[in-house]
């Protein structure tokens, strides 16, 4: 299964990226194919950029790897109560027509330094998911909170909980994705 991973931050030091990776590389021993998305090279999205059907050379870039793409992972922060801008604006370009989060099949995760797990941030962006036609994986949840407790000083993850239920949430999309895409 050929899967697409995105960090909902572009943060150098950022829980997400880091649990994006983790993702990207246990997809990997699966025997998954995987790609990262760079969503920090996006401009701000702005129809004005879209010329005679071209758009900038970074969305397109962004385009293709949601083309390719038959699975998509996110993992998000959580920004006042809902999904960071920079996430929103990455999907804002990918569902410019024609739509190419549409038939993906997904699962959500997330982290965060606050109490709550990212919540009400998954809970956004599974609607605008939803409303794209990304047919969505909805458990385990992994919302993974108080994070910065959570990884260890080589910047690996040592909740034993939150490990086990991404794999278990990787798993499902390999297992139930694989059924739902034939
Ligand atoms: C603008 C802004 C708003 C934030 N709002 C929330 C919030 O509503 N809930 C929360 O749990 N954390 C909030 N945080 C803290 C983030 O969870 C924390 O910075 C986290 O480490 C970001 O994820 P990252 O490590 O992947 O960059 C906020 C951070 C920023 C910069």
């Amino acid at each position: 299964m050929k899967i697409l991973l995105i960090a909902g931050s572009i943060r150098k030091d950022s829980y997400n990226r880091r649990l994006i990776k983790w993702a990207a590389n246990s997809l990997e021993t699966k025997g998954c194919e995987v790609r990262v998305a760079d969503i920090g090279a996006l401009p701000l999205m702005n129809e004005d950029l879209e010329v005679d059907g071209t758009r900038p050379a970074e969305v397109e870039a962004f385009r293709d790897d949601l083309k390719w793409a038959e699975g998509l992972v996110i993992s998000t922060p959580e920004y006042n109560g809902s999904m960071p801008g920079v996430l929103k604006n990455a999907i804002d370009w990918g569902s410019r027509p024609p739509n190419l989060f549409a038939s993906r099949v997904g699962v959500v995760m997330g982290a965060t330094i606050g109490i709550w797990g990212t919540v009400q941030s998954q809970r956004d962006l599974n609607a605008v998911l939803h409303a794209l036609n990304v047919l969505l994986i909805p458990s385990p949840f992994v919302r993974l909170a108080r994070v910065s407790e959570s990884f260890d000083a080589e910047g690996n993850l040592t909740d034993v909980i939150g490990l086990r239920n991404i794999d278990l949430l990787l798993d499902r999309l390999i297992d139930e994705g694989g059924r739902l895409l034939g």
